[in-house]
């Protein structure tokens, strides 16, 4: 079992999709005890749901759930920030730690709309969390130290791995490995529906092309080998793979790839005004 982060209080403030991904992680992994967690809502329904569902606090008044907690965990909407900081401002002091998930919120932002000396973190997580398979980017505001750094790693190894980065990367993160499961979800689908093409059951079709990308990506990751080298080594002579490489090449898969990562990141640059 994880090693706790002791008496720490948690409130998540805004347990949507992904806030409610993360307290799930926290209750399954033992980081936090039930009690110690405490989430927020818009709607009293839902928080009934929820709460019901998890079998901790959940309610919708922000300033409440700020007040007692040691680390609150923001994960409204990036519009919704602004709303949310100006409601807890007044229960925040030094010693809370901010860990804003919003996309775009740049952690000044947020430092300017709480008392100086409140820690800011900042941190783009992805939806594979949902299986643990997540990968979130943590960058530090102007008063954090590697400590609370490591802290909010720890949070987020409860979905799978971090990588810390200097802030100026985060809309990067953001257009690359939040909005990137949404691009393989299309190269998977697209692959399976090849599958179908060539006569494959589509259940067989979309197993091999989830399983063939889980595959390829492991390889990855567990050799450290250059993509690149990688394929040529699939790559036979007159074989199979170049012929079907030749299509990627005139279809521009690889530049269309670089072209969604570019305007994704460019969008994550403006959602805070949006
Ligand atoms: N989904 C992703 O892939 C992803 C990845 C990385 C980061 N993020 C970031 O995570 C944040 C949330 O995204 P999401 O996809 O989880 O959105 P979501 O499912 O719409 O969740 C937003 C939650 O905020 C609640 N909420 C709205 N206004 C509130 C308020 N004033 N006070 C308290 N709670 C309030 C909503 O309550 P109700 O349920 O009652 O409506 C909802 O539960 C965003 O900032 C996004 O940039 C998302």
């Amino acid at each position: 079992m994880t090693e706790t982060l002791g008496k720490k209080r948690l409130a998540v403030l805004g347990a949507g999709k992904m806030g409610s991904i993360l307290l799930q992680a926290f209750l399954k992994s033992g980081l936090f005890a039930a009690e110690n967690l405490s989430a927020t809502v818009a709607h009293p329904e839902r928080a009934k749901a929820l709460s019901r569902q998890l079998n901790i606090t959940v309610a919708c008044d922000n300033r409440a759930a700020a007040k007692t907690a040691d680390i609150v965990l923001l994960c409204v909407k990036p519009q919704a920030v602004k709303e949310v900081l100006q409601e807890i401002r007044e229960e925040m002091g030094p010693g809370q730690v901010v860990i804003s998930v919003a996309a775009s919120v740049p952690t000044s932002y947020i430092e300017e709309r709480l008392p100086a000396k409140v820690v800011v973190v900042r941190a783009m997580p992805n939806t594979p969390a949902m299986v643990g398979a997540g990968i979130t980017g943590v960058c530090g505001g102007s008063c954090a130290t590697p400590q609370h750094l490591h802290m909010a790693c720890r949070l987020f190894e409860t979905v799978g791995k971090t990588v810390t980065v200097d802030e100026k990367h985060m809309d990067a993160v953001t257009g690359l490995s939040a909005s990137g499961p949404a691009f393989i979800y299309i190269v998977l689908e697209s692959l399976a529906e090849a599958g179908v093409k060539v006569g494959l059951p589509r259940d067989l079709a979309t197993l091999l092309a989830a399983q063939t990308t889980l595959g390829a990506s492991r390889v990855v990751l567990e050799t450290g080998s250059h993509p690149a080298l990688l394929k040529d080594a699939v790559t036979t002579p007159a074989g199979c793979t170049i012929d079907g490489i030749m299509e990627l090449e005139e279809g521009k898969l690889r530049v269309t790839l670089i072209k969604a990562v570019v305007k994704a990141t460019q969008r994550a640059k403006e959602l805070l005004f949006a």
